[in-house]
């Protein structure tokens, strides 16, 4: 099986439109000729302006979150009809920032997902214990509780669909990578949990990205690993030529 390797960059909450279209004129040359599929993942405020910039590029557009619902009273909230118009095909879901300042639960990730799978979106649905989860052995069972609580209801063909970033939160943003041994592992247990779900020619099929301070000094020791199957970058994806370099990570 042979898995078409992803590289999302995940922008948070930086760059505002000229910044964006500055950065996002300065990747493009440089990603052009990638064999990997590359996603960057941007604020609402900037999707329409990346998703123009970028359009006939190889270059793909994404949320960093999703409403559930199609519309209503949810203050602060965006609709997939309203991402779509704007141009973003791929959205981050569950992200450890999200789980960790604004509430977001595995119920809420599931719903988000379903909602994201239902309007055609490609979600990256984020999981990953936090140091003390992991200190006290507990990192298997987070990213079960996750991976199963954002999964479910969900059917194999869109499962398919998903991308999964497993990202230990304690590597976040904190220049403490997880070693390439302990990201093959644990997303080698995730796969599994997968596999115990929708069977092993689906676990097989869905790509599973490491993320948490991957940058171009330690990008190809980790995308050699069997189950690694693509990143999601942070800090990095913020400079176009350490973005393009962890795009091109077999160079
Ligand atoms: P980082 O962020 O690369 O800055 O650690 C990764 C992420 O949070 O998606």
């Amino acid at each position: 099986m042979t898995r078409k390797p992803i590289i999302a960059g995940n922008w948070k909450m930086n760059n505002t439109k000229a910044q964006a279209s500055e950065l996002i004129n300065e990747l493009k040359p440089l990603v052009k000729d990638a064999e990997c599929d590359v996603v960057i993942c941007v604020p609402y405020t900037v999707i329409e302006t990346a998703a123009k910039l970028t359009a006939g590029t190889n270059i793909k557009v994404g949320a960093e979150n999703i409403a559930w619902a199609d519309k209503g009273a949810f203050t602060g909230e965006v609709s997939a009809a309203m991402l779509k118009e704007v141009g973003a095909e791929y959205v981050v879901i569950g992200h450890s920032e999200r789980r960790q300042y604004f509430g977001e639960t595995d119920e809420t990730v599931n719903k988000r997902t379903v909602q994201a799978l239902k309007e055609g979106f490609k979600p990256i649905v984020c999981v990953g214990e936090t140091l003390d989860e992991r200190e006290s052995g507990e990192t298997e069972k987070v990213c079960k509780r996750q991976t199963e609580g954002a999964f479910a209801g969900i059917s194999a063909a869109d499962a398919e669909k998903t991308v999964v970033a497993y990202e230990p939160v304690w590597a976040i943003g904190t220049g403490k990578t997880a070693t390439s041994a302990q990201a093959q592992e644990t997303i080698s247990y995730i796969r599994g949990v997968l596999k115990s779900l929708y069977g092993a020619e689906t676990a097989e099929k869905i790509r599973i990205q490491y993320g948490g301070s991957m940058n171009p000094a330690n990008a190809k020791e980790l995308m050699a690993q069997p189950d690694i199957d693509g990143g999601l970058i942070g800090g990095a994806s913020l400079k176009a030529p350490d973005f393009s370099a962890v795009v091109h990570f077999d160079k």
